[in-house]
């Protein structure tokens, strides 16, 4: 795991986006995995400042988003789809039939998520997830005590995930769907490089239990601990609750690369 703890924002960004470039260049066809939240929004908008600066194009690019709510009406403005559509694909040279995004309001969700699942794997899997993190410590939507290698699957929300998110529903956690579909830990597991964005001080603790603690279902994004090529870019209150933030300071400064 490399761990950059940065309290510039634009280059928390482009600390990402080199991620992101680095993990797409040279390739006929990637795939990016696509996360909803307010974390990876900077580093869309550096996305897209380097395709307006003509440095990067995503015309050959695929899209996988990571989870949807069950039962949001079509079109609905808090629908996962359309916020990567608003927030990237639309504001870039993405092609609209490359992004594939599970459907909350499939007839057979489990059929839904096991065809979304092939499609990632007949791809050739993720070449760079982008990830958030929750309060609770879920990646995706894959909630504490879930299994550590599920594939895509609906999931129940917890109460704490209901609320942070009741921000985009009129603080109403009763207009906040109670289900959704997610891809997995495991498919999560399966992309090849990941980057995660994670600021503010309601984060630490999540942030500490994903990169000190056990791997655990407690902590479902502590299962990263596992994954060969991430890199987690914190601001100082995120990182606040790291016993050895001075030493992963270190690291990341000195590193050879
Ligand atoms: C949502 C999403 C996650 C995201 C998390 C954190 O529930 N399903 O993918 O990482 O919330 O969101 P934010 O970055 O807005 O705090």
């Amino acid at each position: 795991m490399d761990i950059v703890i940065e309290e510039d924002g634009i280059k928390r960004a482009k600390i990402a986006a080199d991620v992101v470039e680095r993990a797409i260049a040279g390739k006929d066809h990637p795939a990016i995995g696509i996360a909803t939240g307010s974390s990876p929004l900077p580093l869309y908008d550096e996305l897209v400042r380097r395709y307006e600066a003509g440095k990067l194009s995503f015309a050959n690019v695929t899209g996988f988003t990571l989870d949807e709510y069950v039962g949001l009406p079509p079109g609905h403005p808090e629908g996962y789809r359309i916020f990567i559509e608003k927030n990237l694909t639309n504001r870039v040279d993405f092609k609209p039939e490359n992004l594939y995004s599970p459907d909350g309001n499939a007839e057979d969700i489990l059929a839904m998520c096991a065809e979304y699942d092939a499609k990632i794997a007949s791809h050739g899997g993720v070449d760079v997830q982008v990830l958030g993190i929750g309060s609770d410590g879920h990646i995706a939507f894959n909630e504490p005590g879930g299994s550590l290698v599920s594939r895509t699957h609906p999931e129940a929300l917890t109460e704490a995930t209901r609320k942070d998110n009741s921000r985009f529903f009129d603080y109403d956690i009763s207009k906040v769907p109670t289900h959704c579909v997610t891809q997995g830990l495991g498919t999560i597991m399966s992309s090849h490089t990941a980057i995660m964005m994670v600021t503010g001080e309601n984060k630490a603790k999540a942030v500490r239990d994903l990169i000190e603690g056990p791997v655990s279902a407690r902590c479902p994004g502590s299962i990263l601990q596992h994954h060969p090529d991430i890199t987690v870019v914190l601001d100082e209150a995120a990182a606040s609750l790291l016993e050895i933030r001075d030493f992963y300071v270190y690291r990341w400064q000195t590193r050879i690369s």
